[in-house]
């Protein structure tokens, strides 16, 4: 297993591309399933989550293939063999359940693994079969995998949802846009990744609206056609690298980045004394003045503060002047992390859902353990401005979610280096 070590304090400066968001290709991998026509996606990330996604769809019949070194993707669904996606795969990554909504609507029947608990929390998958059933869909668990069929096929209906779950509307979506009759989703989540679905839905012939807000309104239409779509900039990438700056110094400009992506991640840059500038290529981030300010985050639904930012906000807020809480409330087991910082010098009390953080002056370097995704992260971002070495074990998380993460992080002066254990 591999290790990343960081080498704090360089001050960073120069300019970082951000990549297409995994969790919006993750999402539109599955939409190829509902056209018998190929699907191209630009500007993919390169990840091993895709590369999990591309053999699941692979298990079920489609043939992918990838290009311009796994940017692009082409997908073709025409001869669909296999309606059951496996637990060996499903396992693996819990996106793989987004595959069910389609195989629905394309088959009328699917057979998916549930994917189990998660690092980060039970996740279950309520919400996915209370919008499907509502379509019409039949779903029974047995042996831990959920048979669904649609006998009369799907059809139209009103659906509320209990929390704007992003892996339900997007489940829901996908199905209703071959369903009869019109489909509304109430509390829909709002995230970049949903409209990016709907965009590419709409490419291939859906008819949707008002996606990116609470309310979706579906028409179903009898067949999807093929498409091509460049995927959404990867807004966690985004404000992970913008915060690379904000912890060791210095002025970077991740390529590709929006305020509209990370708004109420940028408010709080700013309460912590951060300058963050939109330019024609980007966004720019700078560190000028001494310590950042401590300041309180409650992760929401989007448009609110993102979970997936939590971690890596922690690792900034570990050496702010002052005293900062975060609330968690998207996961009910998403703090691994601070005891991974506290061996660093970080100074955290964590209760249920809050965690405490007492800034210190300075983190000092130690070996750590990355225990998920952007857990990892975060303990490579504290690393950058602690004294000495911070050896980050089992990083195969991070392959996960952060494509060339040390090329990317080298380049603006970090000193990273990935080794073998
Ligand atoms: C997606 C993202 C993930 C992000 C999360 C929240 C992908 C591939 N992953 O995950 O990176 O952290 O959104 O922004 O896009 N829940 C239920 N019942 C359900 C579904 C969800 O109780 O049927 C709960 C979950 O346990 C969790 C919360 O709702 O506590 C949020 O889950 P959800 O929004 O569905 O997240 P994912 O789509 O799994």
């Amino acid at each position: 297993m591999d290790s990343i070590v960081v080498t704090g304090g360089s001050e960073l400066r120069g300019e970082i591309p951000i990549a297409g968001a995994k969790n919006a290709c993750l999402t539109l991998m599955p939409a190829t399933i509902l056209s018998d026509e190929p699907l191209t996606l630009t500007n993919a990330p390169r990840l091993s989550d895709i590369k999990t996604m591309t053999q699941l769809l692979e298990s079920l019949g489609a043939e992918a293939a990838s290009m311009q070194d796994g940017q692009v993707l082409t997908m073709s669904s025409h001869n669909l063999d296999n309606h059951v996606a496996d637990y060996d795969i499903v396992r693996k990554m819990r996106a793989s359940n987004l595959v069910l909504g389609p195989m629905l609507a394309r088959l009328g029947h699917a057979v998916v693994s549930l994917p189990g608990g998660c690092a980060i929390g039970a996740r279950p998958m309520d919400l996915h079969i209370h919008g499907l059933e509502k379509l019409g869909a039949e779903i029974e668990l047995k042996d831990g995998y959920l048979h669904a069929k649609a006998p009369r096929g799907l059809k139209g209906a009103e659906i509320e949802l209990a929390f704007a779950s992003v892996g339900a509307t997007e489940n829901i979506l996908m199905a209703s846009t071959l369903a009869k009759g019109t489909t509304v989703i109430r509390n829909a989540a709002r995230e970049p990744e949903i409209v990016d679905l709907a965009d590419c839905l709409r490419k291939m012939g859906a008819q949707i609206e008002g996606d990116g807000t609470s309310e979706i309104v579906i028409q179903g239409v009898d067949r999807l056609h093929g498409a091509t779509h460049p995927v959404v900039t990867d807004r966690i990438e985004l404000g992970t690298y913008m915060l690379a700056p904000a912890i060791a110094g210095g002025e970077v400009e991740c390529l590709g980045g929006k305020i509209s992506l990370v708004e109420s991640f940028c408010e709080k840059l700013d309460a912590a004394g951060i300058h963050v500038e939109e330019t024609e290529r980007g966004l720019k981030v700078a560190r000028r003045n001494g310590r950042v300010s401590a300041v309180d985050v409650t992760t929401e639904p989007f448009p609110g503060f993102p979970t997936d930012l939590q971690a890596q906000m922690m690792a900034m807020l570990c050496t702010a002047e002052g005293t900062s809480t975060l609330h968690e409330t998207i996961f009910e087991n998403r703090f691994m992390h601070a005891p991974e910082l506290m061996r660093m010098g970080a100074n955290i009390e964590v209760h249920g859902g809050t965690a405490t953080v007492h800034g210190v002056e300075k983190l000092k370097g130690a070996p750590v353990m990355a225990t998920d995704l952007r857990a990892s992260v975060s303990l490579i971002l504290a690393g950058l401005a602690a004294e000495g070495e911070t050896v980050v074990s089992r990083v195969y998380h991070l392959d996960r979610g952060y494509e060339k993460v040390v090329r990317k992080l080298s380049s603006i002066g970090a000193k990273v280096e990935r080794v073998k254990e």
